[in-house]
């Protein structure tokens, strides 16, 4: 392992009913109170009047922010730092997936910093201070609920990048179970992939002596690889959801990832594509992660080996490690397609004709991952086995 320090201020408060629990925490910030939302399925679940009639009990002065975008895009945050600036807001309430809560991250950071909001993006400026926000997340998947990272878009330049700092960790996150009911089967889908991706890209590093951290990664994707394709055949299934939320927030708030650093690239490559798709994230994991492994295999075939036997339960009786790794990494494919995944790009009715764009997207920092470095080239060999 490489030494490490641990530091996750977020007070997470899970299960049934614990939505009243904000009575008790926001009013530690303050009585202004931001409430930052999405293109309305917690008005459709009845959520919107839990939460409105919770904080009225509370005697909140309540302001609005509505119509958060799938990939939140700059103008919106833009928009809720106004807000905020205008009126004096004292805490920022997100309720939705992880769409909603980035965005309050960027407004959070925005509304105590005097330039663009894009800056504290882009990383030209650093987010030192932000204001305090919570979340009631709706939707299992991102673990932005419990970190303090954030992926904001620039539709006008088709720009989408990840930030954070640690002043953007939630002050407190409520996850009910109930409150992800709603969500349809293939935003469920999405979310599955997303946490099973974050797993993967921590999973591959090249650092020795991980035994634990490697049996922790290999259990989340065990767990959520038992509850998927139940949960896809029952979406009110209290138990499964209740799994299934856990597991979203352990695979991505930095718990796994202790004493290593993960590899990280396939996200950077998917962010290129969403940035000028608009696909979901998940949707787009789910093409590319295989294709990434596949593209690494020879960096490190023992690793595959390893996974393909502790979580796919692929024999590796007389074969060699790259053969047990292709098998394990068949599985996974033949896995997602199964619980109803996308496998290819024209999955979106994506060509080849944006793929040198994509790639200057992803390689606008230079060469990136931890596991393997990779170049514009394979990048471009990802993509087009993704095809
Ligand atoms: O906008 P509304 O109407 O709320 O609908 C949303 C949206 O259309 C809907 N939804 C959410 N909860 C629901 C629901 N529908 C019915 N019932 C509910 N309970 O689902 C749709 C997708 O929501 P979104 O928030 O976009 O999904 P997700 O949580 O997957 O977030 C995706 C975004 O997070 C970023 C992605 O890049 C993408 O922009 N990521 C953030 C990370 C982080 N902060 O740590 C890490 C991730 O790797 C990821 O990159
Ligand atoms: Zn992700």
């Amino acid at each position: 392992m490489q030494n490490f320090t641990y530091w996750n201020p977020t007070k997470l408060i899970f299960g049934k009913g614990q939505l009243a629990e904000i009575k008790n925490e926001i009013p530690q910030y303050g009585n202004k109170v931001l409430v930052v939302y999405g293109g309305g399925s917690i008005k459709r679940s009845g959520l919107y009047d839990q939460v409105m009639a919770t904080l009225n009990e509370m005697g909140a002065k309540v302001f609005e922010l509505a119509g958060v975008e799938p990939n939140p895009r700059i103008s919106t945050a833009r928009k809720g730092i106004e807000i905020c600036k205008e009126n004096g807001i004292e805490f920022i309430l997100a309720v939705g997936g992880g769409s909603v809560i980035d965005c309050t991250k960027l407004i959070a950071a925005g509304a105590k910093y005097d330039g663009d909001a894009w800056d504290l993006v882009i990383k030209k400026a650093f987010a030192k201070e932000a204001l305090p926000f919570g979340t009631v997340l709706t939707l299992a998947a991102t673990g932005s609920e419990m970190n303090s990272g954030s992926v904001i878009t620039n539709w006008e330049t088709k720009e989408k990048y990840g930030w954070g700092s640690p002043a953007t960790f939630p002050k407190f996150s409520v996850l009910d179970p109930t409150n992800t009911f709603t969500v349809p089967k293939n935003q469920t889908i999405y979310g599955m992939v997303d946490m099973m991706s974050h797993v993967f890209e921590q999973y591959f590093h090249n650092v020795e002596n991980t035994p634990l951290q490697d049996r922790l990664c290999e259990s989340t994707l065990r767990t959520v690889m038992e509850a998927a394709p139940k949960l896809v055949n029952d979406l009110e299934n209290y138990e499964l959801r209740e799994t299934i939320l856990y597991s979203g927030t352990i695979a991505l708030n930095g718990m796994l990832q202790m004493g290593y650093r993960g590899d990280w690239a396939t996200h950077n490559i998917e962010h290129a594509v969403s940035a000028v798709y608009d696909i979901p994230h998940g949707g787009g994991l789910a093409i590319l992660f295989p294709n990434w492994m596949k593209h690494n295999l020879k960096v490190n075939p023992g690793r595959f080996k390893q996974l393909a036997v502790r979580v796919f339960d692929v024999d590796p009786t007389g074969k060699s490690d790259e053969e047990v790794g292709l098998e394990g990494i068949e599985k996974l494919r033949q896995f997602w397609t199964s619980i109803g995944a996308p496998s290819t790009l024209k999955d979106y009715d994506i060509d080849d004709s944006q793929i040198e764009l994509m790639a200057d997207k992803a390689m606008v920092n230079g060469e990136f991952g931890n596991f393997n470095q990779l170049n514009r080239e394979d990048v471009l060999a990802i993509y087009r086995a993704s095809l």
